[in-house]
This record gives C-alpha cells, sequence and structure tokens, in this order.
C-alpha cells in the first residue's frame, strides 16, 4: 500500500526536499512515498470540476477530524471545535495573537526552528528552556515551566508528539503541565501535526498519543493531515479549541491578519481524516521497519552515535558528538547527504542531527554510508 517513490518521480514530487542535484535529502519532513489513493482521486476530482474558487466554511472538516480522533486516540473532540487555516505554523501564529495573553512565551529547546520565530514575529519574547544533551528523559523541565510561569510568561508552545525528539509526552505529564497553566492562568499552544503519527511501542509500557485538550480544555490545540499524509503544499490545517468565545474571535480577525486556508487543502484533509485508516497503518508499519534498519545501519556504521527513543514522527535526533565533528550535517553534505543541522533546533548545540528516514530501505543506507563517511575523516 506504501508505494516508494524512484528519484525522478520524488523529484518531481518533492521539489525543495529533492532540490539539490546528485545529494540524497534526509532533511525537511516529507516522506518519499505517494499520497494515499483516496487523497489524490479526490484532488484530481475537485481540479476537474473546476473547485478552484474561494474556499467555504467547511463543517466537514471538523466532522472528520472528530471521527478521526474517536477512531485513532479514543477522543470525543466536538465536530465544531475546529477551524479551519492555511498551516500548523501560522495557525500558531493566530493563536498567540488572537487568544493568547500578553506576556513572554516558553519554549522547550530543541524545537522545530518556526516555533521560536512564530514568537518572535508576533512580538514576545521568547523564553527558551533547553533540555540537557547528556538527560536520558525527553520530558518537559516542569519546574523550569513553572518558574516561567511564576516570572510572567503566559503562553507555553508544546510540540506534541516532539519534532525533533520523536517522543510522546505522557499523559500525567500533560495533565500537569495543564495544572501549572491553569494556576497561571496561561495557556498552552499545542502542535499535534505528528498526532497520527505516533509508531508501534519499542516496549509494551511504550507511550500512545495524548491530545492536549483531552487533558486542558483551555489549551489551543493546532493540526493538519499534511504531516501523516504528506501533503503540505495542500495548506489545510486546523485549529482546534473548545470555548466558541475563543471560536468567536478567530472567525472576526481581519483578512490581512488571517492565514487563509486553500479549498483543496480542505478536501485533501476531509478524505485524509475519513477515509485513509489503511493506508496510514501500512505507513507507521512502514516507519517501524525503517526506524529498525536504522539502528541496524547505526550500529554497525556509526556505534558512537546515541539516538533517542523513536516513538514518534519519522525524524531521528542522533548525537554525534563522540566523533568531535561540532556540524556533522555540513560535514555529511560534502559526501552527497543532506540532514537537517542540530543546531537548527538548539542554537548553539554542537554534534547532533535530525535524520529523516521516511524513504526506501536503500536510500537510507546511503544516508547512514554518507554520514559515516563524513565523520571517519
Ligand atoms: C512540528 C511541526 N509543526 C509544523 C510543521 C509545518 O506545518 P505547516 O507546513 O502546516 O505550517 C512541521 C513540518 O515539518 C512540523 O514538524
Amino acid at each position: 500500500m506504501i508505494r516508494d517513490l524512484t528519484d525522478d518521480e520524488a523529484r518531481a514530487a518533492l521539489p525543495l526536499k529533492w532540490e539539490a542535484a546528485g545529494v540524497v535529502p534526509a532533511w525537511v519532513a516529507e516522506m518519499d512515498f505517494a499520497q494515499a489513493e483516496p487523497i489524490t482521486e479526490a484532488l484530481v476530482d475537485a481540479v476537474r470540476r473546476g473547485a478552484l474558487g474561494y474556499p467555504p466554511h467547511s463543517e466537514e472538516l471538523g466532522a472528520t477530524f472528530a471521527g478521526f480522533a474517536r477512531r485513532h486516540w479514543g477522543w470525543d473532540v466536538p465536530a465544531d471545535a475546529s477551524v479551519a487555516t492555511g498551516g500548523v505554523v501560522g495557525g500558531m501564529r493566530l493563536a498567540l495573537e488572537v487568544l493568547c495573553p500578553p506576556g513572554p512565551v516558553v519554549v522547550p529547546v530543541p524545537c522545530y526552528p518556526p516555533f521560536r520565530d512564530v514568537v518572535e514575529v508576533s512580538g514576545r519574547e521568547i523564553v527558551p528552556i533547553e533540555l540537557d544533551p547528556d538527560a536520558d528523559d525527553a520530558s518537559l523541565d516542569l519546574a523550569a515551566v513553572s518558574r516561567a510561569f511564576a516570572g510572567g510568561a503566559r503562553t507555553l508552545l508544546l510540540c506534541n508528539p516532539h519534532n525533533p525528539l520523536g517522543y510522546v509526552p505522557r499523559r500525567e505529564e500533560l495533565a500537569a503541565l495543564a495544572a501549572l497553566a491553569h494556576e497561571y492562568d496561561a495557556r498552552v499552544v499545542a502542535d499535534e501535526i505528528h498526532g497520527p503519527l505516533v509508531l508501534p511501542p519499542l516496549d509494551p509500557a511504550g507511550p500512545t498519543f495524548t491530545p492536549y485538550l483531552s487533558v486542558d480544555e483551555r489549551g489551543i490545540a493546532v493540526t493538519s493531515a499534511s504531516k501523516a499524509f504528506n501533503m503540505p503544499a495542500t495548506h489545510g490545517a486546523q485549529l482546534v479549541v473548545l470555548d466558541p468565545a475563543d471560536r468567536a474571535r478567530l472567525d472576526v480577525v481581519p483578512i490581512p491578519a488571517q492565514n487563509t486556508w486553500s479549498s483543496l487543502g480542505v478536501i485533501a484533509s476531509v478524505v485524509a481524516w475519513r477515509d485513509c485508516d489503511d493506508w496510514l497503518a501500512a505507513l507507521v508499519d512502514r516507519l517501524a521497519s525503517q526506524r529498525s534498519l536504522l539502528a541496524e545501519l547505526l550500529d554497525a556504521r556509526l556505534p558512537g552515535a546515541r539516538t533517542r527513543p523513536l516513538e514518534a514522527t519519522y525524524l531521528a535526533w542522533i548525537d554525534l558528538r563522540k566523533y568531535g565533528v561540532d556540524d556533522p550535517a555540513g560535514a555529511a553534505l560534502a559526501h552527497g547527504v543532506r540532514l537537517a543541522p542540530g543546531q537548527d533546533y538548539q542554537p548553539g548545540l554542537a554534534g547532533h542531527v535530525r535524520l529523516n528516514l521516511a524513504t526506501s530501505p536503500e536510500r537510507l543506507e546511503r544516508i547512514v554510508g554518507g554520514l559515516a563517511a563524513a565523520l571517519a575523516q
């Protein structure tokens, strides 16, 4: 069911990821797989119908998301809780500007780089909480969050599940965060774009995905089918907010301040949330086998690499400090492999990379081989 793209197909389908000729790309978060057939059919049909007008206010988006949330996470979210938006990052900006109290914003680091940018763009001060790269536990430092709230911060940007750490926050941890947010009247904006991408657990006690709003009714979730279903260009995302007053505030945002969604994005998302469970199950199995292959390849070629358990996403966070190279991604590029540099996610952090394993086994071998050759020098 998961069809690997050939190099030529991938270059046509994912032009940013594959833009550099002669380089095997493992950087930006896109998968070298064809989309699910129902999505392709719906988009082709929509274009043939000429459905390229301004997007309507779709109730189907929230209703199909609610169905997905119930089937996959046992979460009953009201169908009218979703407000369409163009992208997750733009949706976070809207959440910050329209729904969050003034004041500094807590960002756990490492983070997906636009988390820092969105705080800056919205004119807020950032309060980073850095993870010690030697810590085994990737959970939130709740004592640091409490200090930040006590010091005046009133918003926290949460990545659930976490890019780049591949970590799935536990329900108790999220409930403790919610309690802190209530104590300080702060709001948590949860980016849940990777929610559908929780992989089969590595041990029986492995985590499942907890939607943040299931533990904090004042939370704001921003999500999209675009990551799990590999269609970021369609620009259909959604804010999920439980309070009708919050939705009313979003509804009256003036057009230049909006982050308008695309009709095609809504069509594709509705199909993804409603009709693609089998494809998603096959994808998650495939990613789990790539995860095993990566572990084998690193064991064989880079035994000094330290990885965190990849509980979710297809983005492995790899600590290569043992090899004494500050910028392993830069070194790997000279060997024909493009990885995402760790310092983009945690400024000043040397010796880390983020590796995108959503590709063919053969390419993954070339990626690890290129990295190993770069670090051997
Ligand atoms: C955590 C996270 N949030 C948001 C995005 C991007 O979402 P969008 O393109 O909808 O802004 C990504 C893309 O990789 C991501 O990993």
